[in-house]
């Protein structure tokens, strides 16, 4: 079997957290990266984890040209994870056109180059965010797309129509993520989330509060129809989530998928408040952290976590971490970010 796979967007969070387990279960990795919110440091750091420095492209995958050369020059990838894209959901507001041709034109160059290759095993990083607010809880994957607040989300809906249509006339095998909230950080601490000036996510905002980079957290509403009244996710240990790429890659490689597009959630099927995440992160941390209520943030859902049947059943994977393990890895790695920069 084939074993070498591209990995679009391996320097970065969830990607680099990817390209080490598929080191570990004994894949060849290339990495394509256009660095805008990664470094390529991430790959000497995969190196002190698994021995294995991967190969490392560094271009941007809205280039057509660029991306042709590539497939032309990598001609015995077995399939891909395409990670590449932007992913903040508020500045998407404010560079809607930029997310649009971010997230949508690369897509599109790495469909042809693979077309153009004879490759068609893709895995796709979605999101829960294509369904909004549910209507039910748990929400399971046949749950209806509701309309995107962002143009990110939107982007995310649009590539998972763009894919699924690809596949019906094309004959593309693909497998749709749909990733719930992924936190924390590798054991080892030498690679974990790395958000450029203020993060807008919750964890890393706790983590750079508690250890002094910011002076306090906001805690966005507590006036959901939620038991403490903050919103709710489902998190989930970055490590386990990038365990099921792995799982779904295997899957379509050895011919076990039952349609050639299919759709999975990746979650722990637990949802968690804002103050109870921040409890957690006391307990393992032992210290109080400086936060505050305020008012909601606009385009927030108020709960929403994984029916994880699906995923469970079909792809034999499950997340196995709690939020207590969770909350440490990402505060180890906070750590060890101090010290690396001091
Ligand atoms: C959202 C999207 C997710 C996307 C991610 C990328 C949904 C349901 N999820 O996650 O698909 O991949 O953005 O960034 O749309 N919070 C605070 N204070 C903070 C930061 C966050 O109280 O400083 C709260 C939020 O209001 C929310 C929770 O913490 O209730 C989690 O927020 P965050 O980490 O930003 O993730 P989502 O918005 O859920």
């Amino acid at each position: 079997m084939k074993r070498k796979i591209l990995v679009t967007g391996g320097a970065g969070y969830i990607g680099s957290h990817t390209v080490v387990e598929l080191q570990e279960a004994g894949f060849e990795v290339v990495i394509v990266d256009n660095l805008s919110n990664s470094y390529d440091s991430v790959l000497d750091n995969i190196k002190e984890i698994t021995g294995i420095k991967p190969r490392f492209y560094h271009f941007d995958l809205t280039d057509a040209e660029r991306t042709k050369d590539f497939f032309a020059e990598e001609n015995d990838i077995a399939g891909v994870i395409h990670f590449a894209a932007l992913k903040a959901v508020g500045e998407s507001m404010q560079k809607s056109v930029l997310y649009y041709k971010n997230n949508i034109f690369s897509l599109l160059n790495v469909l042809e180059g693979m077309k153009m290759s004879g490759l068609d095993n893709l895995v796709f990083s979605s999101s829960c965010t294509v369904y909004g607010q549910p209507d039910t809880l748990p929400v399971t994957e046949q749950a209806p797309i509701k309309k995107a607040y962002s143009p990110y989300g939107h982007t995310k809906q649009i590539a998972e129509e763009i894919i699924q249509n690809v596949s019906s006339l094309d004959g593309l095998h693909a497998i749709l993520l749909r990733y719930f909230n992924p936190i924390g950080a590798h054991p080892s601490a030498k690679i974990g989330e790395l958000p450029l000036g203020v993060p807008n996510n919750l964890v890393p905002f706790i983590t750079q509060t508690a250890i002094g980079i910011r002076e306090e957290l906001k805690v966005f509403g507590n006036d959901y129809d939620t038991p403490d009244g903050t919103a709710i996710r489902d998190y989930i240990h970055v490590v386990d989530l990038a365990k099921a790429h792995v799982v779904a890659l295997r899957r379509m490689l050895e011919n076990k998928q039952k349609e050639k597009l299919e759709v999975f959630n990746l979650g722990t099927g637990n949802g968690f408040s804002v103050l109870e995440v921040i409890q957690a992160f006391e307990k393992v941390s032992k210290q109080k952290l400086n936060y505050r209520i305020v008012g909601r943030r606009p385009g927030d859902t108020e709960k929403v976590w994984a029916a994880t049947k699906l995923a469970n059943e079909e792809l034999g994977w499950k997340a196995r971490k709690n939020l207590f393990e969770m909350m440490e890895s990402a505060w180890n790695w906070e750590l060890a970010l101090k010290k690396r920069n001091s």
